[in-house]
């Protein structure tokens, strides 16, 4: 840590934000996903039309729980960040619905484009690019309040109160421009400047992806603290799947668009229904010869998003696959509540025809006492 940062976070009393408007209630989900769908038109040829469509995300159903942090996982190209866009509504989508508190987003009777855009705030992982050169990272933090209409001088107190609720000292930090920051502060910026309209949900696409291992452990324990402080709730996106384990509630798994997993943490990695999911957990790196496992890792890339595989996406890489998986994609299943755990696998659906239909539960290892997720002291 650079010795200008403040080692300790000030105390919960210096907090001047309002809280939160928690209009749905604590059981009301933060934020409801259905079938959302986003197809990227790819133009070729002569007369350059359209000769395809990438299929991004195809869809996507899940919900976000009030003060939780929703880890989503998934290989490189597999929809993340078009997903997260697509929740920030930083590209249309072309099909489904995204409900925050309750409300539908946009629509006439819903909650307004202007007020969701100061509740739910993203981070991105290019911690340089996202901040203007130009300006004081004073200014930067600012900079929305001013544009949502705050006082332009309380606008920089609070920026300040920013800065040292994120670690850096205001007084040497508040003046000085991003390239004179390391990326571990200007990713603490990022931070500060995603908080200053007081939203309820940051979306955090490969936030900590960047930041050498001893920073990223850092900003992590400033994410949860800051968590805890402002009463947030999360969506943490990575393909680190450790990164993921150490900060998630619930993980999500995607694979080429689709959802195949989601669960409570300690179950999706203590005891994985889909295969993908095995596979890509069978597939980190440990020098702890009793996290040795059985799975084979995965191997190969997975297959082209505009033409992807009939029937279950994953089956052209899955030891598994069996007919029935070329003719029928397998669903997620129903949801009843925060404990859930669901795979899209057709091992999961007895009677699906499957010859391991209904067996997979049975063959599951049990979470053994002591390798729950580790947590850092809350
Ligand atoms: N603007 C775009 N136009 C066309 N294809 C896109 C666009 N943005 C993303 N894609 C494609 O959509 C797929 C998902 O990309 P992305 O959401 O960035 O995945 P991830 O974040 O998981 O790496 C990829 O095949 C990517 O090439
Ligand atoms: S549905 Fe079939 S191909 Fe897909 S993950 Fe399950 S067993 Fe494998
Ligand atoms: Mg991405």
């Amino acid at each position: 840590m650079d010795k200008t940062e403040t080692k300790t976070v000030p105390p919960l009393a210096a907090v001047s934000l309002a809280p939160p408007d928690d209009r749905g209630g604590p059981a009301q989900p933060l934020l409801i996903v259905k079938e959302l769908q986003k197809h990227f038109p790819i133009k070729g040829g002569l007369l350059n039309r359209v000769i395809g469509q990438v299929r991004a995300v195809d869809g996507v159903n899940f919900s976000v729980f009030k003060g939780e942090t929703l880890g989503i996982v998934g290989e490189s190209g597999c929809g993340k960040s078009t997903l997260a866009r697509l929740l920030m509504h930083l590209v249309e989508h072309d099909e489904g619905e995204v409900i925050f508190d309750g409300e539908e987003v946009g629509a006439m009777r819903g909650i307004s484009m202007k007020e969701f855009r100061r509740a739910v705030q993203m981070v991105f992982q290019d911690s340089f690019s996202s901040l203007n050169p130009r300006l004081p990272i004073e200014d930067s933090i600012a900079y929305g309040p001013i544009v949502h209409g705050m006082d332009r001088k309380k606008a920089k107190e609070r920026a300040r109160e920013l800065l040292g609720k994120v670690g850096l000292k205001p007084e040497l930090f508040a003046q000085r421009y991003p390239h004179e920051l390391s990326g571990g502060q200007k990713q603490r910026v990022n931070i500060a400047r995603a908080l200053a309209l007081e939203p309820r949900l940051l979306i955090l696409d490969e936030a900590v992806s960047a930041l050498d291992k001893s920073v990223e452990a850092q900003v992590l324990n400033l994410l949860r603290y800051l968590k805890r402080h402002f009463n947030l709730t999360y969506v943490f996106i990575s393909h680190d799947l450790d990164v993921v384990q150490y900060i998630s509630d619930r993980v999500l798994v995607m694979y080429l668009g689709e959802v195949v997993e989601i669960g409570p943490v300690d179950q999706i990695y203590a005891s994985p229904k889909h295969p993908y999911t095995r596979a890509l957990l069978a597939s980190r790196l440990s020098f702890d010869p009793a996290d040795r496992v059985e799975e084979a890792p995965l191997t190969g890339d997975p297959p082209n998003p505009i033409k992807p595989p009939s029937g279950c996406r994953f089956r052209t890489r899955c030891p598994m696959a069996e007919t029935v998986c070329a003719e029928t994609a397998p669903k997620l299943g129903a949801w009843i509540d925060a404990s859930t755990h669901l795979a899209a696998c057709h091992m999961e659906t007895p009677g699906s025809g499957h010859s391991q239909a209904g067996m997979m539960a049975m063959a599951r290892p049990a979470a053994k006492p002591g390798t729950e997720t580790k947590r850092l002291s809350a």
